[in-house]
């Protein structure tokens, strides 16, 4: 087994974790305050996002510098000094590689546009206007409008998958290639233990750069698969170059990854990552209006299972699942799927157990160990590039979408719902910072907070430390093989999990209704009796009540 293997990670989100200067930016003096916190946790790993120096229009996803450390979250010697004293504590520190993009304020970029002939000019993914001068095809950019835009000074136009601030570097330029790489290895010389690689998967393009398919209503179209040729090369790569000879972990970002693809991008023999994030398992509540306007539905928790367990089949015994349900992308769990009122502990506690049960190495996003919920905030109190981008798009040019309507989806799945500051106590902002926060802090923080959870007969934090233990102290949970039973159920999800004469089952009600366990359709269940852990008190033999969750032995 390798260390990250038996891991938990728990992911930083290092803006809104804690601020310990008071200007209202969290920081890495932060971080090294809460380390006894992460440390009482139990988890294995740190991952901060983006911590480099940045003009922050993708908080941080817009890397200027690689090697300099913001000034807003401190100095080079502050993350020194966060590794070192994370390692007394055997914690290990992994950061985020932005490989795909840079920010336009990189020098790299700034040379880049200058002209068609210097040392830059090939860094980034240059391509002639069409004859009418628009651009050189019609694929979209992922924050809306088009993925090319225009510079005078080389009369071209530059490919950004994201914001136009963020133009995609060419990796079929092994001079660029050989740049992240150095950045990486300049890392590890601070002492840096593994990379979160940020959709690395798209750092190839299609080489033809052909328009994508034509989609009534769009001018622009997303691309169906945005992983290029070379993809698999420029990974395999990196893995010789930095990973495998600096002994680094890696978990790729894999958007668009269908589950053969994680598989071969994770697979040992192929030498490219040893872990990647799969998107699919949280796409079962979204939706697309008939105008194609953004929308959710009620989530599927057939499909959720569904994809959870080929996954887990799919991969065992070839290679490593990574397993996550909220991180600094994605919303809050107890708001998004389970219920943030009534069963906010059950439901929090529900979902953790899923996913802590499963084969691989689950990522804890901060704040969801306490539960934390989704704010409902309004529009103007929304930070997200995406999201402003897509109101423009979708409520005043298109008017798809009312603002009401768009903000019912957001308070959904907005990315902005679990940036906002971290909750640690009752008092001014939440104890995040002294001053004014960047973001706002979700105004339940007096109600939800570490300091009230950590008190409370229910606390979420125990119950993850409980979990986080066990995948500790438990091999059949990193080594056992794993079965699901019922699958058609659309309620309960039951699966087991064996090695040698241990054998275990999590069945989780995934509803605020209680079911009958009449009504599960597996003669196997009733053999399992012994509590290994569970979110309620008492055991219930004939029903399980609303979000009941536990792990049973024979
Ligand atoms: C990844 C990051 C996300 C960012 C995007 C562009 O998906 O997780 O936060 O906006 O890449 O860098
Ligand atoms: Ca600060």
């Amino acid at each position: 087994m390798k260390w990250w293997q038996k891991a938990v990670i728990y992911e930083i989100y290092p803006k809104s974790f804690y601020d310990s200067n008071g200007d209202g930016i969290g920081d890495i003096p932060g971080i090294i305050k809460k380390l006894p916190y992460i440390k009482d946790l139990g988890v294995y790993a740190i991952w901060l996002t983006p911590i480099y120096l940045s003009p922050q229009v993708d908080n941080g996803y817009d890397v200027a510098d690689y090697r300099k450390v913001d000034p807003m979250f401190g100095a080079t010697d502050d993350l020194k000094e966060l590794i070192k004293e994370a390692h007394k504590q055997n914690i290990k520190v992994i950061l985020d590689m932005v490989a795909n993009h840079t920010s336009d304020q990189c020098v790299w970029f700034r040379e880049s546009k200058k002209s068609k002939d210097n040392y830059f000019s090939d860094f980034y993914i240059w391509k002639d206007p069409k004859p009418d001068g628009s651009a050189p095809n019609n694929w979209a950019a992922s924050f809306g409008g088009s993925a090319w835009t225009y510079v005078p000074e080389r009369n071209q136009y530059y490919l950004h998958y994201y914001a136009s601030q963020q133009p995609d570097l060419n990796w079929e330029n092994p001079i660029v290639r050989q740049y992240i790489f150095d950045a990486m290895r300049y890392w590890k010389a601070q002492g840096v233990d593994g990379w979160r690689l940020d959709v690395i998967t798209q750092i190839s393009k299609d080489l033809t750069f052909k328009d994508a398919p034509k989609v009534p209503g769009k001018k622009y179209v997303p691309l169906k698969n945005t992983s290029g040729p070379h993809m698999h090369k420029f990974i395999h790569e990196l893995n010789r170059e930095v990973l495998s000879p600096f002994d680094m972990m890696s978990v790729g970002e894999a958007p668009n990854s269908s589950i053969d693809e994680i598989l071969k991008l994770t697979a040992p023999e192929r030498e490219e990552l040893d872990m990647a994030f799969s998107f699919e398992h949280m796409r079962i509540d979204k939706a697309t209006g008939p105008n194609g306007e953004l929308a959710v539905k009620k989530p599927d928790f057939k499909q959720l299972k569904d994809v959870l367990s080929k996954m887990q089949t799919k991969l065992a015994n070839k290679a490593w699942n990574a397993l996550y349900f909220e991180n600094h992308d994605r919303s809050r769990i107890p708001s998004r799927w389970g219920d943030d009122k009534k069963y906010r502990y059950e439901s929090a506690t529900a979902f953790a157990t899923i996913l802590h049960g499963l084969c691989g190495t689950p990522f804890v996003f901060q704040g969801e160990e306490i539960g934390m919920t989704n704010p409902q905030y309004d529009m103007n109190q929304y930070e997200d590039i995406e999201l402003k981008n897509s109101y423009q798009e979708q409520v005043e040019e298109k008017k798809l979408l009312t603002t009401k309507e768009f903000l019912d989806v957001e308070h959904k799945i907005a990315r902005d719902n679990s940036r906002a500051p971290m909750q640690w106590n009752s008092s001014k902002n939440a104890g995040f910072s002294q001053g004014t926060p960047w973001y706002q802090v979700n105004p339940n923080y007096d109600e939800i907070n570490v300091e009230k959870d950590r008190q409370s007969k229910k606390s979420v934090f125990k119950y993850y430390q409980d979990l986080i233990k066990l995948r500790h102290n438990e091999d059949i949970l990193t080594e056992g093989t794993y079965k699901e039973l019922i699958p058609e159920d659309e309620n309960v999800f039951a699966y087991k999990r064996d090695l040698n004469d241990k054998h275990w089952l999590v069945l989780v009600n995934l509803t605020s209704k209680t079911i009958p366990m009449a009504d599960l359709k597996s003669d196997e269940i009733k053999n399992y009796s012994k509590i290994i852990i569970h979110n309620y008190e008492g055991q219930e033999e004939k029903q399980l009540r609303p979000y009941e969750a536990v792990i049973l032995a024979k």
